[in-house]
């Protein structure tokens, strides 16, 4: 039968999108909570009523009831006391807390709420660039996405990667050796190259991002870190550096948006040491297409069509790599840059990546 024309499958397909709205409805909903500082504030400062926790936030109080009385509804906060709609208490459980609030943990969701808040007001560019051909730059996507961005990765770095490159024995090896120069392409917010200049004290770090803000940003935050002394960001492209200058670079989570990912890989080989490796940190996408595919790489998908495959696109030419960058194109890039090297490094259960060794 055709299953266009199946009843019980039209039932599934419509279940399964209305599974989709509420789960759309919750996301942008934390969106709403992370950004005002709603749930910062009752994290921190305890239960409120709605006007409690508007004046709290500096916010309005009609707007701020309709979103504590939804997050009970939908189960992310408690209802304390109840009453009149004004005096209602609300409170935050220790779960949505950690999740919502908590920038350090595993489980910090929030960023994902800012990266799709942030693709809403450029759902007509998109729809343009949809039509054209061209993209939606991760300049214009705004501050919303390159907080999102930061912070989704900030306690992977944090936590796991000392460990992870701790055991890769020539690399931990030569990240250790005094003054060793390493080079984080894309740094973006800086939290990769803060938790390696903690992992490798004696290293001198150097952080570059084609993106001012997010240089701005990683420099304020290696001030607030402490760090400042042996990491140093610049705003600038990776296609353009200085030919010998490093002793090991790292690419976290960026060249997949490259327009022309083999510039900036045949500059960073350039930029190396003889024999020196680029360890890239890339989705761990399925070795090659296939429908019905599992969260992993739906979720891939989504960033793809939203924010990667555009953003790549925004600069022409471009090879459009999309977020779904699967391990055989990252090594006919890497041979296209002149590197003759190229391995999967044992490095599992890090968030949705892989990592490659490059050289
Ligand atoms: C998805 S973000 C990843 C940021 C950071 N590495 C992280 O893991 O959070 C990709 C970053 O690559 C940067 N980028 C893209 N093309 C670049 C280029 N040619 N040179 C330097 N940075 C670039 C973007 O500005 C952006 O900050």
């Amino acid at each position: 039968m055709d299953p266009s024309t199946d009843a019980a499958s039209a039932d599934a397909v419509a279940e399964r999108l209305f599974g989709a709205v509420l789960g759309t409805v919750d996301l942008m909903s934390t969106f709403l909570g992370d950004r005002l500082g709603w749930y910062r504030s009752l994290a921190d400062d305890g239960p409120a009523t709605p006007p409690e926790l508007a004046k709290r936030t500096g916010t309005d109080t009609r707007y701020a009831r309709e979103w504590l009385e939804q997050q009970a509804v939908t189960g992310l906060l408690h209802l304390d006391s109840d009453g009149a709609a004004d005096e209602r208490v609300f409170s935050i459980p220790p779960g949505t807390a950690e999740v919502l609030t908590n920038q350090h943990s595993l489980n910090f969701m929030a960023p994902v709420g800012r990266m799709f808040g942030a693709v809403g007001p450029a759902l007509p560019q998109l729809l343009e660039a949809y039509r054209t051909g061209d993209g939606v730059s991760w300049n214009e996507l705004g501050d919303h996405a390159r907080e999102g961005q930061a912070d989704a990765n900030r306690p992977w770095f944090e936590h796991r990667l000392a460990d992870a490159l701790a055991g890769v024995e020539d690399l931990h090896g030569q990240l250790s050796r005094s003054g060793t120069r390493v080079l984080d392409v894309g740094c973006g917010g800086g939290w990769s190259s803060i938790a390696l200049s903690r992992a490798y004290p004696t290293a001198a770090i150097h952080g570059i991002d084609i993106d001012a803000p997010s240089v701005a940003m990683a420099t304020e935050n290696a001030q607030a870190a402490g760090v400042a002394d042996r990491v140093r960001f610049s705003h600038g492209d990776a296609a353009e550096l200085p030919a010998d200058q490093y002793d090991v670079a790292f690419a976290f989570e960026c060249v997949h948006d490259m327009p022309r990912p083999v510039d900036v890989l045949a500059a960073v080989r350039k930029s190396l040491a003889p024999g020196a490796p680029l360890i890239v940190m890339d989705e761990a996408v399925a070795e090659s297409f296939a429908p019905d595919g599992d969260e992993l790489e739906r979720m891939m998908y989504g960033f793809s069509l939203f924010v990667c495959l555009p953003d790549g696109r925004s600069s022409s030419p471009s090879v459009a790599t999309g977020t779904v960058m699967r391990p055989a194109r990252l090594g006919q890039y890497a041979e296209a840059a002149g590197f003759t090297e190229f391995e999967v490094l044992p490095i599992t259960d890090f968030s949705f990546f892989r990592f490659y060794q490059i050289r």
